[in-house]
């Protein structure tokens, strides 16, 4: 077993219109669901289909929130490239990178809910980008996506873990050994079983791309992964 490890978050709220100035009962009902989902204590937890049920994992890994900026901007989009990040863009700067996460809510565009760096990058644009609408349980947000889950899947690959398919054909590793092949993506809320490369899919993986409701667990095995990165040592040992 692991010690419980707390990753504190600073938010960085940059809006346009008042909508996107999302409250602060939002952004504590992201904490919120990232605690939930992290430790396993998502009410969701109980669909998990029996033959996964044993795999499903508390990371011992939880949140707490270290502070929130606010910054008005004449953007509307920010893109993918790293701008929000980037006060010389019109951004904000992460904020002590290496022992905080850091977490930036702004309109991203072009149906993207969010995005996030892996271990071992710059740490000038260190962190995860989720969309206001996307964020949190509570306030302004869109349905199917409303259950604060694509923060929990980005802060899954901010803590190296990649998508359940390994985004490639069935032998493409995930580089977990307790989640099953598969060739593809799995979008909506797929009914159970859902079958590709011969064995059943773990649709309900965070780290898939099923709606919100649909998803409602890490495995041991990504448990390790996202652990390893934690130790002593490792690549995100300060947080
Ligand atoms: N497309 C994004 C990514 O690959 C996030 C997907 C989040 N899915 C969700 N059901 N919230 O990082
Ligand atoms: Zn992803
Ligand atoms: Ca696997």
């Amino acid at each position: 077993d692991f010690p419980v490890v707390t990753i504190p978050v600073y938010v960085h709220v940059i809006y346009n219109t008042s909508q996107e100035n999302i409250s602060e009962a939002q952004i504590d009902s992201q904490i919120q669901v990232l605690n939930d989902d992290f430790r396993m204590t998502n009410s969701d937890s109980n669909q998990i289909p029996t033959e996964f049920a044993d795999r499903a994992a508390d990371t011992q890994i939880q949140f707490t929130l270290a502070g929130v900026t606010r910054t008005f901007s004449e953007r509307t989009s920010w893109g993918t490239r790293d701008d929000m990040k980037r006060s010389s863009q019109g951004g904000v700067d992460p904020i002590d990178p290496a022992n905080y996460l850091n977490i930036w809510v702004c309109n991203i565009g072009g149906g993207i809910l969010g995005y996030a760096q892996f271990p071992g990058g710059s740490l000038d644009t260190d962190g995860v980008v989720v969309g206001p609408q996307f964020f949190g349980t509570q306030g302004y947000l869109a349905a199917p996506f409303n259950e604060g889950r694509t923060t929990t899947h980005e802060v899954g690959h901010y803590l190296n873990l990649r998508h359940i398919w390994g985004d490639g054909r069935c032998r493409q590793d995930d580089f977990v050994a307790d989640t099953p092949d598969s060739d593809r993506a799995n979008y909506g809320c797929p009914s159970y079983p859902t079958n590709h490369c011969k064995s059943n899919d773990m649709t309900m993986n965070y780290m898939d791309y099923v709606d919100d409701a649909c998803m409602y667990m890490f495995s041991n095995g990504q448990k390790l992964r996202m652990r390893a990165v934690l130790e002593p040592g490792s690549i995100r040992s300060d947080l």
